[in-house]
């Protein structure tokens, strides 16, 4: 008797094998124009051709079939904040006034758990139905909002890491801490959810101006205190908050080396933006095998500048996709791609569509230092995947039809293709998203 637990899935199947700059483009990735993938207990047990698997399958095995389909492993974001879900798209202001006027008064309400639980559903619910089946999270400094987030995650079986923000300065009062206090309430939450199911905590101070030195001292000795966890922050991402770090801690030689001095660089550390960097700071974060989340939409949303891609290749920098929602303006690692590509075009430069699939997937689980359990779709990983419809729209089912590789069709879903496009998603198996029969916690109208 066949366990009920296997599943089989059976379309165009894509996944990557590692960096095209590396590897180059042909050897890069894997597809199977008349695929299957083999689900058994939430792993992939098979990928491979249709032709070659489907005799293998006992006949009671569902076999379930999409036309017109792309299945790919889940993306993977490496950088969002879920209490800004709120106030995503507010006018007219760059970071540090776009901080005060709109972030700050949005993280004040997460105060009230039940709120964080409302939100932290509405978040999940529309992550999922973007196809991301893996974030890393920023909460607020309240611990509720990461207890919330990760109860919520934790029903879902999600691959998640959330953390507590920790700012004990340049912040309105109810929203600051102080190195004791976070350092307590950060360690509750790492007894409480570090290694639970499929999540995973991150040691969060918010960016270098909201935390005294003894405050980020203590972010550098909670993890030296439990195995394998994370560390996540922003990192020169605006000319003026560059300048400001430059004042705040004039010992140090520039703003990645005030994380450097108290220890905050490695292998599981994401940086978010990165977008005014030193060629010594490249050579650091490459050293410590520390990661940088590109940011498109939010850099451009924000004005923040354009992220130097081909420099981080260059200096061999771990680099994942972030929405950075809700200073970037899409849940869809699509449309993060779409200006991803934009990006680069402005710096005279191309961004091809293999490398960008890289990046918003297998490139994202290697700069989460998770590569051994997501990102593509190896046997024996999370069985963690999407399902993409070349004909979501009536624009790209015409493109599709003009197009003659998988490389351009590709590109046209990553130009053209948003939420519309994931027609379901799968987290260890199950299905936790189906477009056509919208989830009840989906942002509905009014
Ligand atoms: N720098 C410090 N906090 C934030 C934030 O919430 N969003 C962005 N984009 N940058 C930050
Ligand atoms: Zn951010």
């Amino acid at each position: 008797m066949t366990p009920i637990s296997v599943t089989a899935h059976r379309a165009a199947i894509l996944d990557s094998l590692g960096d095209p700059a590396e590897l180059g483009i042909e050897n890069s990735y894997r597809y199977f124009e008349d695929g299957l993938i083999i689900v058994e207990e939430g792993k992939i047990r098979a990928l491979g051709k249709a032709s070659e698997l489907l005799h293998t399958l006992p006949a009671e095995v569902p076999v379930k079939q999409y036309e017109n389909a792309l299945i790919i492993p889940g993306f993977i974001d490496t950088h969002i904040h879920y209490p800004q879900i709120g106030m995503i798209a507010s006018y007219g202001e760059q970071l540090l006034d776009w901080l005060e006027n709109y972030t700050f008064p949005a993280e004040e309400k997460f105060v009230d758990k039940q709120h964080a639980q409302e939100v932290s559903e509405t978040f999940l619910t529309e992550l999922l139905r973007n196809g991301t089946t893996t974030a890393l999270v920023f909460g607020t400094v309240h611990p509720e909002s990461v207890d919330a987030f990760f109860s919520c995650a934790e029903q879902k079986n999600l691959r998640m890491i959330a953390g507590k923000v920790m700012m004990d300065r340049n912040a309105p009062q109810n929203l600051t801490d102080t190195p004791d206090s976070s350092y307590r309430d950060s360690k509750e939450l790492i007894e409480r959810w570090h290694g639970k199911g499929r999540l995973h905590y991150a040691v969060t101070p918010r960016f270098a101006p909201t935390s005294t030195p003894e405050q980020l001292a203590i972010a550098g000795k909670l993890l030296t205190e439990y195995d394998d966890l994370y560390m996540h922050t922003h990192l020169s991402e605006n000319k003026n908050e560059t300048a400001w770090v430059k004042e705040l801690f004039p010992e140090q030689t520039g703003y990645l080396d005030v994380y450097d001095h108290h220890e905050l660089l490695g292998k599981r550390s994401v940086f978010a933006h990165g977008v005014h960097l030193c060629e010594d700071e490249c050579q650091r974060l490459a050293d410590t095998d520390s990661a940088i989340a590109f940011c498109p939409t939010s850099n451009l949303f924000l004005g923040s500048g354009l992220f130097n891609l081909p420099q981080a290749e260059q200096y061999k920098i771990k680099v994942g996709m972030g929405t950075d929602v809700g200073a970037g303006t899409s849940f869809s690692m699509l449309q993060t791609l779409n200006e991803a590509y934009k990006v680069m075009q402005l710096q005279g430069k191309k961004l091809h569509p293999f490398k960008s699939f890289y990046l918003a997937t297998l490139g994202g689980a290697q700069a989460l230092a998770l590569d051994q359990h997501i990102g593509n779709l190896e046997p024996g990983t999370d069985a963690d995947f999407v399902v993409l419809d070349y004909h979501a729209t009536p624009l790209l089912k015409y493109r599709m039809a003009q197009a003659s590789s998988l490389e351009e069709r590709l590109f046209v879903m990553m130009t053209l293709g948003d939420d519309r496009a994931v027609k379901h998603t799968f987290a260890m198996g199950q299905p936790v998203h189906s477009r056509d029969t919208p989830h009840k916690n989906a942002p509905q109208g009014v």
